[in-house]
């Protein structure tokens, strides 16, 4: 576990043979928030880490960008440690997890939508989730700056814990075909990340982006 700023915490693998990081975050303020459940394996292991930072609160939220292991595949055992643990997705996900067996809470959200809920104020944005196929979401908390990418901007090599600075512009320009194969669904998505000015970027793979 990385402590990147105050109220938030990166839980981290690293694959050598991949050159490939997997991040999931946490922000522990009221509510509290999981950026990526992980796979099972992963949220079995961070479990006791995200109770240590929250100190006998409750996990409030869960965010899955898209159907993959390694966003969604933690939803059960999240459950299972946080009974009222709430799942922030995309419509797609809402009606697949419960195809899965899951029955928890559900919050579908899609593009536009701001979720606010006392400390939390979370700008939702459509993501063409490229290697997939399909429609997930990624998000800003308005309040803290934080963006949350999923698997946008990926890079391979060991981003545990590192942070690089960034144009925000730059990046959201440099989102080409082989990210979002579909000419009007990248325009539609880079137009709708150009409306954002992030503080910190928080990437599912590879190093966070300090846009200040
Ligand atoms: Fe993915
Ligand atoms: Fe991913």
């Amino acid at each position: 576990m990385n402590k990147l700023a105050d109220d938030l915490y990166q839980f981290s693998i690293y694959i050598p043979p991949m050159d490939f990081t997997i991040h999931q975050y946490l922000l522990a303020t009221q509510p509290s928030i999981l950026f990526a459940a992980g796979t099972a394996q992963q949220a079995h292991a961070i479990i006791p880490q995200i109770r240590e930072v929250l100190g006998g609160r409750d996990l409030d939220y869960v965010l899955v960008s898209h159907m993959e292991s390694d966003e969604a595949g933690g939803v059960f055992e999240l459950r299972r440690a946080f009974p009222n643990v709430k799942v922030i997705c995309g419509q797609l996900a809402a009606r697949e997890l419960p195809g899965w067996g899951y029955d928890g809470a559900l919050v579908p959200v899609q593009g536009g939508q701001v979720l606010q809920d006392d400390g939390l104020d979370l700008r939702i944005v459509d993501y063409p989730a490229e290697v997939h196929d399909q429609m997930g979401i990624v998000a800003l908390d308005q309040r803290s700056g934080l963006f949350y990418s999923a698997d946008l901007f990926l890079r391979f090599g060991n981003g545990v814990g590192k942070t690089v600075e960034a144009s925000w512009e730059d990046e959201v320009r440099a989102i080409d075909a082989q990210r979002v194969p579909n000419d009007a669904l990248r325009s539609q998505l880079q137009e709708s990340l150009l409306e954002l000015s992030p503080r910190f970027v928080a990437v599912g793979h590879g190093f966070c982006l300090d846009c200040k």
